[in-house]
């Protein structure tokens, strides 16, 4: 059976981009694959965070992926930093990474544009080092991920096969796994970039809790040009099966009820996620155990590639 590991991080709250690129497709594989999925909150510290609201939002991934159907009976959800052996493996990898491969990541030229490289943490330059150990650790065959990390697999995968070069045999080479039509889901407000929880403005996303209200506001300002519409049928087919030709089809030219329609099948296909959640938020006790209980399951696993890999190097 295939080993699927995935992860968010607990840096904001999650919108439709999160769910249709991520955890739509993770729900989907749930029977087929042994699945791992983590809340990555060492990955959330590479930028500030205060530490209130990141307590509070590593419970509500934790809700989130329940809510959308993880199934903590079939699937393992843990935090990273429940398990020592995630830094532990970066740090090790680390030594096998060089400079000028980090240097080229897309998502830490973006992320340090603001403030420029050298304000930025090591931890985000080195960000993708830690989610290669995310994945090895486990040795993991599939990575099911928006396009926006598939550079990050890739990485992973050139650390792996230069690290079993020298020590034969020691990780799996995972692969990322997307789905076409949902790896990018473009910001409302700006079709041009994908949706992003850091956007400036409030109509670049709809948030899974977002009410019906909200939604409707949000759905009404959404930029139509052609890359719009498209990224709108998009989300209107992920929600409604129906297939991206015949919504535009039955649309063409009637862009005022297109969104009328859009707004209704979002708000549907969210209401049972957000009544999941609602239950959930009465249950903190529940959250905890699963959290709990996740880290001790993939602990063997973890402990064992450890000391493997550093038998090989000749640590311990
Ligand atoms: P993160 O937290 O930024 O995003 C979580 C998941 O959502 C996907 N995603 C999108 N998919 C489609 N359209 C969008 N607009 C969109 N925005 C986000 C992301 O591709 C991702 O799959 N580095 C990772 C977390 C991570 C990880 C790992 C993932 C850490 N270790 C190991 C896989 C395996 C991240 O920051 O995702």
């Amino acid at each position: 059976m295939k080993r699927i590991f995935s992860g968010i991080q607990p840096s904001g709250e999650m919108h439709i981009g999160n769910y249709l690129g991520a955890i739509k497709n993770w729900v989907d594989l749930q029977n087929d694959c042994e699945n791992i999925f983590c809340i990555v909150d060492l990955h959330a510290i590479t930028v500030p965070q205060e530490p209130k609201i990141l307590k509070r939002r590593i419970r509500e991934i934790a809700k989130i992926y329940i809510a959308c159907g993880i199934d903590p009976k079939k699937s393992t959800i843990f935090v990273q930093s429940d398990r020592p052996e995630h830094s532990e493996l970066g740090w090790i990898l680390n030594c096998f990474t060089y400079v000028g491969e980090l240097s080229r990541m897309i998502q830490f030229k973006d992320k340090s544009e603001k403030g420029g490289a050298d304000s930025s943490t090591v931890g985000l330059f080195d960000y993708p080092v830690l989610m290669a150990a995310d994945i090895l650790l486990y040795h993991t065959n599939l990575v099911p991920v928006g396009e926006d990390q598939k550079q990050h697999v890739e990485i992973a995968r050139d650390i792996a096969k230069r690290m079993n070069n020298k020590f034969k045999g020691l990780f799996t080479i995972p692969e990322p796994l997307m789905k076409k039509e949902t790896a990018r889901i473009m910001g409302l407000d700006n079709p041009q970039k994908k949706m992003s929880k850091s956007a400036a403005s409030e109509y670049n996303y709809i948030m899974l809790r977002d009410e019906p209200e909200i939604i409707e506001k949000k759905i009404k300002k959404a930029v139509t040009d052609e890359k719009g519409i498209d990224n709108l049928a998009v989300i209107h087919s992920s929600f409604s099966g129906k297939s991206t030709a015949d919504i535009k089809k039955e649309f063409a030219g009637r862009n005022a009820d297109f969104k009328k329609e859009l707004a209704g099948v979002i708000i549907e296909g969210l209401a049972p996620i957000q009544s999941k959640l609602r239950e959930l938020d009465k249950n903190p006790a529940y959250i905890e155990k699963v959290l709990k209980d996740g880290a001790e399951k993939v602990r063997p696993l973890a402990e064992k590639t450890i000391s493997e890999v550093k038998k090989k190097i000749g640590l311990g």
